[in-house]
């Protein structure tokens, strides 16, 4: 078949995505602060829906008060939240696309201001971020672990209530997920550390709870390609983790960065800079595969379709800025060159 953007993709459970292109998580800070839907946020999803692409995911919404990093980050932790996130879901399905919705536990990758309580970690280490050091967190015990997995569960619910398609687990960019697997944030000796088996075990633990509590809702983990950290997670380890994801029953795989966050690595430039690390990826799983990184055009899109380095293609900043003409504007490849 001649796979284009414009390819419908069905899923196991015949829910189908129009087209090939997504729209990633991306934190609009419109919630209150308490992590509530405003019309702003309302608003706001309903711009990207103008998008036309045929997954769009709600941004990376915190499921415990402990994992929250940002103001004004949206929130999923309380059933009260329950009819503003319908809203969106609404929105969403009004434009014509299946509707996905992060969630997260920032761990470490936070501050005790922000959150109000001590910070939750794999191990006491400190998570490397570019231009700030978090202190030390906690590390969780077994307690811990069992009501952070209940956190996720409970989020996954709340996603499904409301009326989303998906819900992704983010596992990148540094965030809570992300500490479980990398050898950098993961120095536990127990069952949950070591061996890359351990380290992914949580995660397995959280995708199978989800799977017998909420079976109607698909799931999407968004995973570093590789940590893009000096003695983080390998593009070899992640082929073995998307095997296992795939055995546990996960739906699709979204390929982005690690620890070092999701801006455009040093030594990485082009449309499509992090591609290359989902096309390695994809050869490890028959699941659909999302690629990532300063992807502007539609042409483009194809010829990663055709070249089978992705399923779908992710389109953050040039979406964000021109949901409806995107794709006509001819914006450069380098137009996000900046490494950060
Ligand atoms: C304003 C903004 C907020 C973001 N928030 C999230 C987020 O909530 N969750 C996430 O996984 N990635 C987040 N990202 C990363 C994007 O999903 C995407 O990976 C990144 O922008 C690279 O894609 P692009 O080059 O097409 O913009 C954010 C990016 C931007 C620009």
């Amino acid at each position: 078949m001649n796979l284009n953007r414009w390819t419908p993709y069905k899923f196991s459970n015949s829910k189908t995505a129009k087209n090939r292109v997504v729209v990633p998580a991306m934190a609009s800070q419109t919630a209150n602060e308490h992590g509530f839907v405003t019309d702003k946020t309302i608003e706001h999803y309903s711009r990207l829906g103008e998008s036309q692409a045929g997954i769009i995911f709600v941004e990376y919404s915190y499921v415990h008060a402990s994992g929250k990093s940002e103001s004004h980050q949206l929130g999923v932790y309380a059933d009260q939240q329950l009819s503003g996130l319908s809203k969106i879901a609404q929105t969403l399905h009004h434009g014509g696309a299946l509707a996905g919705f992060q969630i997260v536990h920032a761990g470490g990758k936070t501050d005790r201001k922000m959150t109000g309580q001590s910070l939750l970690g794999a191990s006491a280490v400190s998570v490397p971020v570019k231009d700030w050091t978090p202190e030390v967190p906690t590390e969780m015990s077994i307690e811990d672990i069992g009501a952070y997995i209940q956190w996720y569960v409970e989020a996954a619910k709340r996603a499904y209530a409301a009326g989303f398609d998906l819900v992704e687990l983010h596992a990148a960019h540094g965030y809570g997920l992300n500490q479980w697997l990398s050898p950098i944030t993961n120095h536990r000796r127990d069952e949950f550390g070591g061996s890359l088996e351990n380290r992914l075990k949580l995660l397995v633990k959280i995708i199978h709870s989800i799977k017998t509590s909420v079976p109607g809702i698909l799931i999407s983990v968004r995973i570093p390609g590789q940590d893009h950290f000096p003695g983080g997670l390998s593009l070899q380890d992640m082929q073995r983790a998307v095997m296992t994801f795939e055995q546990a029953g996960v739906d699709l795989i979204n390929v982005s960065s690690g620890i070092g966050g999701w801006r455009r690595p040093e030594g990485r430039s082009g449309e499509g800079y992090l591609v290359k690390d989902a096309a390695v990826i994809k050869q490890a799983t028959s699941l659909p595969v999302i690629g990532v990184g300063g992807i502007v055009s539609g042409i483009a899109i194809d010829q990663m379709l055709l070249e089978e380095k992705l399923d779908f293609a992710a389109v953050g900043r040039a979406i964000l800025e021109d949901p409806k003409d995107w794709s006509l504007k001819q914006l450069s490849p380098n137009r996000w060159e900046a490494a950060v």
